[in-house]
């Protein structure tokens, strides 16, 4: 699966109108992840993890980042998120169903507040670009 150049297109324009606003998205995604998933929480058993904690805002806030620096890097995801996957499969051990957990958290969130930005055309773009940061960081787990 590869990202066409509509699908790169309809990534960076939503991501746009995201505004400043990344870092409050990917806390309620962490925060969604943590409620409707609860077996990702044993990642994190070092954070203080109760809803709205500086912790928990500052690992969204975290994520989010990363994920505006994989929309500046669509053409060359492995090379800018070698680290990350290092960090991800290597050192931590984080099993690949988890990113499909994160993942979803994340569209749902979007959706939720974007939901007029987010027509079947950009859900199906950001489900594949998700699924392809995600491949990337699981690329070296085992
Ligand atoms: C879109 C997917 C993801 C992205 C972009 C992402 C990004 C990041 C970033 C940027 C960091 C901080 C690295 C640093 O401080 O140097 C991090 C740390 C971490 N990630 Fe992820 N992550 C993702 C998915 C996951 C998933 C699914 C899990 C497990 C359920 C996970 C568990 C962790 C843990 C445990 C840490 C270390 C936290 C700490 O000690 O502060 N990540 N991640």
């Amino acid at each position: 699966m590869a990202l066409s150049d509509a699908d790169k297109n309809n990534v960076k324009e939503f991501w746009e109108k995201l505004g400043e606003n990344t870092g409050v998205y990917g806390t309620e995604a962490l925060e969604r992840t943590f409620s409707s998933f609860p077996s990702t929480k044993t990642y994190f058993a070092h954070l203080e993890l109760s809803r709205g904690s500086a912790q928990v805002r500052a690992h969204g806030k975290k994520v989010a980042d990363a994920l505006t620096l994989a929309v500046n890097h669509m053409d060359d995801l492995p090379a800018a998120f070698s680290s990350l996957s290092d960090l991800h499969a290597h050192k931590l051990k984080v099993d690949p169903i988890n990113f499909k957990y994160l993942s979803h958290c994340f569209l749902v969130t979007l959706a939720r507040h974007h939901p007029g930005n987010l027509n079947p055309e950009v859900h199906a773009s950001l489900d594949k670009f998700l699924s392809i940061v995600s491949s990337v960081l699981t690329s070296k787990y085992r």
